[in-house]
């Protein structure tokens, strides 16, 4: 396995060598290279640094080229207005280099210079509740990260931060206490969706006895502090609930095709015994006081309407523990035992204020620091047509397992559709209906930046058209289709050719691979990626109709050559794909 630096990198280290002998006072200074559409790349910081010298940029630029001078790899280099350099690579240098990429089983891209250890809190559903979009995001989310910081080298470690305590558990054990049947299923194996149709039946019940029997709610409450003491028979109830939510979550997570595993998953309550030890420390180093009976830490910057501030509470003035002393514990856990450098919490933007609290507590506390840092990759709100929270005509919260399952039948309408030739075997279509129709809830998720609301709209989201799954998966289907009928000519590199502009122009965008992807793994921004394989597909598509392959037959080189440009074409689609969490059928 080798890395291949990119063109981008190989000439914009040139101009840097360059830069420096021609002007030796300039030091390191950064030629700020772009792609362009003027030339293959363009450079710019010889304006900056003329500034700086108090030079004639024009000059200066052209001290530059004369240092550099062409060759086997740079094809020119000119000066253009103010002092830009304008700079065209050999076709050669494109092909070369892709061929080096070709032959390298990660495509020639680098593992991260400072790989580190990551725990990554993400798809962290509740117990004994439904999941709904916002679940979904952060699954879908989480996991292209997962698979684009561990394709970086980065050591990663996966939490399922589920809500599994609080004193809503007091409530629902007391009710299966007294009606001991309610979660027994006749025989069989249960299916997700049976598990979380009796526990929203068993939560609705006491739900409403709770809000009606001023016994049973007092009964509740007891329970809740035999939960907390760990009293045995509480605990083992409680567990059937978790057990029971968990097969509904798996079945959810597998119909996403996303795979979650059973150690991963450390819900809230793992996190228990260490409370008590989180608030001492807190107390003591004088980062959480004491106001109202409740152990809080205040803000300067965090306050409420009233002007008065807001504080994080750790432990409440009845000696119970909430949400931020599991999350403050949680990152002692992360950090200390599990040796992260960097934590990362795929969560719903509107939880942006309690990571804001709890991160600058750790700060405080010195869990983190300038060697380990915590961020949240915040998400927005999935909006119905209407651009509106999305929710049902009855104003209810849209159960997940149904927009996957309309997902996957409008996908398959769209296989069966295309298949005019009817090549598809009733299974393949099913099979590829479900690749698709999932692939498309992913990608419309990964495709918009991370922090924006999005519309959720099976319409669009497979369509044919536009920036969708189907159409990157039908641009490698088809791509994987043209070696069928190539016959006996096989790709193979050829250096020594012409290039028309079609093929340059994905050449050079295929060459980019490897940065995009170390950019989306250190800035987590999963939809740049989602975007370049995006504009990889168009500039396929554009290639495709402008170069012929197979018909009519080029020259015996010149197929072979396209052949080859298909084929990394497609490697690249297949591995970014992958990464997103999203697959590629051969055939659709
Ligand atoms: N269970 C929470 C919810 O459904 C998300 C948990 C986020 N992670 C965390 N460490 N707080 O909103």
């Amino acid at each position: 396995m080798a890395s291949v630096p990119s063109l981008a990198s190989t000439v914009q280290q040139r101009l840097a060598d360059a830069l420096s002998a021609a002007l030796p006072e300039a030091g390191s200074a950064d030629p700020l290279l772009r792609r362009s559409d003027r030339a293959d790349f363009q450079a710019n910081g010889i304006l900056a640094l003329a500034k700086k010298l108090k030079g004639n940029p024009r000059e200066l630029a052209a001290k530059v080229v004369e240092a550099i001078g062409a060759d086997g790899e740079l094809k020119e280099i000119e000066v253009s207005g103010p002092g830009f350099l304008n700079i065209t690579v050999t076709d050669a240098a494109i092909v070369r280099t892709l061929a080096a990429r070709a032959a390298d089983e990660r495509l020639g891209v680098p593992y991260a210079e400072n790989a580190g250890t990551t725990v990554i809190d993400y798809a962290q559903p509740n117990v004994a509740k439904e999941m709904h979009v916002g679940h979904l995001r952060s699954a879908v989310i989480g996991d292209a990260m997962v698979q684009i910081l561990e394709f970086a080298g980065e050591k990663v470690v996966r939490r399922h931060h589920i809500g599994d305590w609080g004193t809503q558990f007091g409530m629902l054990i007391q009710y299966l206490i007294e009606h001991p049947h309610e979660l027994d299923h006749q025989g069989g194996e249960v299916s997700g969706e049976e598990a979380m149709s009796s526990l929203n039946r068993l939560y609705k019940a006491s739900r409403t006895l709770f809000d009606s029997d001023e016994d049973f709610k007092a009964r509740s409450r007891d329970r809740v502090v035999a939960l907390q003491s760990g009293d045995e028979e509480t605990l083992a109830l409680w567990q059937k609930f978790v057990d029971e939510s968990k097969i509904y979550f798996y079945s959810v997570f597998n119909k996403l095709d996303l795979e979650i595993r059973d150690e991963d998953v450390v819900g809230e309550s793992g996190y228990n015994d260490m409370l008590e030890e989180t608030c001492r420390i807190l107390e003591e180093t004088g980062v959480a006081v004491r106001s109202e009976g409740a152990l809080c830490v205040f803000f300067d910057d965090v306050k409420g309407p009233d002007g008065n501030p807001t504080p994080l509470i750790v432990k409440k003035s009845n000696g119970g523990y909430g949400y931020a002393a599991t999350d403050l514990s949680a990152i002692r856990d992360r950090v200390q035992d599990l040796g992260a450098s960097s934590l990362l919490y795929v969560v719903d933007a509107r939880q942006s204020l309690h990571f804001k609290m709890v991160f600058e507590t750790a700060r405080r506390a010195g869990w983190l620091n300038d060697k380990v840092h915590a961020v949240q990759l915040a998400f927005g709100t999935v909006l119905g047509k209407d651009g509106k929270p999305f929710k049902t005509r009855e104003g209810e919260t849209v159960r997940l397992v149904d927009l996957l399952d309309e997902a996957i039948e409008r996908a398959t309408a769209v296989v069966r559709e295309k298949d005019v030739q009817k090549q598809l075997t009733e299974e393949e279509i099913a099979d590829r209906g479900t690749q698709v129709g999932i692939g498309a809830i992913k990608y419309a998720d990964l495709s918009t930046s991370a922090a924006r609301d999005y519309k959720f709209d099976l319409d669009q989201m497979v369509s044919l058209n536009g920036d969708t799954s189907v159409y990157l998966q039908y641009a490698y289907a088809r791509i994987r289709s043209i070696f069928g009928k190539a016959g006996d000519r096989r790709p193979a590199a050829h250096p020594e050719l012409e290039l028309a502009p079609a093929e340059r122009a994905l050449g050079l965008h295929i060459d980019q691979f490897g940065e995009v992807l170390g950019e989306v793994a250190s800035s987590y921004e999963p939809h740049k990626l989602a975007a370049y394989l995006y504009q990889l597909a168009s500039l396929y598509t554009t290639f495709y109709a402008e170069c012929p392959v197979v018909k009519p037959a080029p020259p015996l080189e010149v197929a072979e050559n396209r052949l080859f440009l298909c084929d990394i074409t497609a490697r690249t689609l297949h591995q970014g794909m992958a990464l997103l969490g999203i697959r590629t059928p051969e055939r659709l």
